[in-house]
């Protein structure tokens, strides 16, 4: 799994430009499953067939990024972002375009560096002036951190592990998925880092009985971190709740479990900040009882992210068993009344 994260990893894909990194996993997935397709959105469904309940389970593949606002007079690039981009992350990175063009952060003069934003930052792709840059990058196109993917011992350290990370442990788990009845929808989902746009449009289709996200969420565990529960490499995190969503309570209880039956690492999450697809698939249509898997991540929404591959495995092996098993949907329903 290694290899394949760190393929996913370095694969360009920001919000709205996920045609290669959808290439890039359609070619990873088609042969282990029955069928393989987009939708207009850009999201990838897939599919594995079956008669029983129908899951869909999302891992939104697009990144976060900056967009291309104005192109001065000596080929100096401004932006915005595209999702969540800290100035003070982004100070001193190198970039990439679709194209392949490259290019390094700089700032303005500041007086007081905690007055910094992004409109204070430009993006140097070497132009002599804007005829030039203007030859390389046009208004509007995006460019991501261009970063190896490198290992710490077992723990990965890259870009885009939100949400490569998820994206690998969906295919790893569509890989090994056991004999079952049910109808699994894998989807890689776009937009999610603009606020779940993907998986709005692809739940709506896909109409399932049960849905789950499969996303990192932060972690607690280094210094000075605000209070949090979750560590990274203690296991796969099961969601209670974060901005988004209030897990189903008897999802969440299968997937611990399922967990606890077989022995696979886990810890609950509750995140006070932040959303996954999760959030939008479960208020598709009538509502859709829905639950997480998420991987611990260290340094969210920076070219460093890291995770664990232990964490990973807890994942794969904790999706790939509720996958795999019959799931009576009457158990959540529980006619109370
Ligand atoms: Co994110
Ligand atoms: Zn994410």
């Amino acid at each position: 799994m290694k290899e394949l994260l760190k393929k996913l990893s370095e694969t360009y894909g920001p919000s709205g430009r996920e045609d290669e990194i959808a290439r890039v996993i359609r070619e990873e997935i088609q042969d282990y499953v029955d069928e393989v397709f987009l939708d207009k959105m850009g999201n990838l469904f897939a599919v594995k067939k079956g008669t029983g309940t129908k899951v869909m389970v999302a891992a939104h593949m697009d990144e976060i990024g900056v967009i291309i606002t104005y192109i001065d007079k000596n080929g100096f690039l401004r932006f915005s972002n595209i999702g969540g981009v800290s100035p003070f992350i982004m100070l001193g990175q190198r970039v990439v375009f679709a194209n392949g063009t490259v290019g390094t952060i700089g700032m303005e003069k500041l007086d007081d560096i905690k007055k910094l934003t992004l409109d204070k930052l430009y993006l140097d792709i070497g132009a002599k002036d804007r005829e030039e840059a203007a030859k390389l990058v046009k208004i509007g196109d995006i460019a991501v951190s261009q970063r190896q993917l490198v290992f710490a011992g077992d723990r990965a350290i890259g870009k885009a592990m939100d949400n490569r990370a998820g994206c690998a442990v969906l295919i790893q788990a569509m890989r090994e998925l056991g004999d079952t009845n049910n109808e699994v929808y894998a989807v890689f989902t776009t937009q999610e880092e603009l606020g779940l746009r993907g998986a709005r449009t692809s739940s709506y289709r896909v109409n399932p009985d049960l849905g789950l996200a499969v996303d990192v969420t932060l972690v607690g565990d280094t210094p000075e971190a605000p209070p949090m529960s979750v560590e990274l490499g203690k296991g796969a995190a099961i969601k209670v709740k974060d901005n988004s969503v209030i897990c189903h309570p008897k999802v969440k209880e299968m997937l611990t479990k399922i967990a606890e039956e077989h022995q696979i690492p886990y810890q609950f999450e509750v995140l006070t900040a932040g959303g996954t697809d999760a959030g939008a698939i479960h208020l598709t249509r009538e509502g859709i009882p829905s639950g997480v898997i998420s991987i611990p991540c260290r340094y969210v929404h920076t070219p460093g992210e890291m995770v664990d591959m232990d964490d990973m495995e807890s994942a794969v092996k904790l999706l790939k068993t509720f996958l795999t098993q019959p799931i009576e949907m009457d158990k959540i329903y529980p006619c109370a009344l």
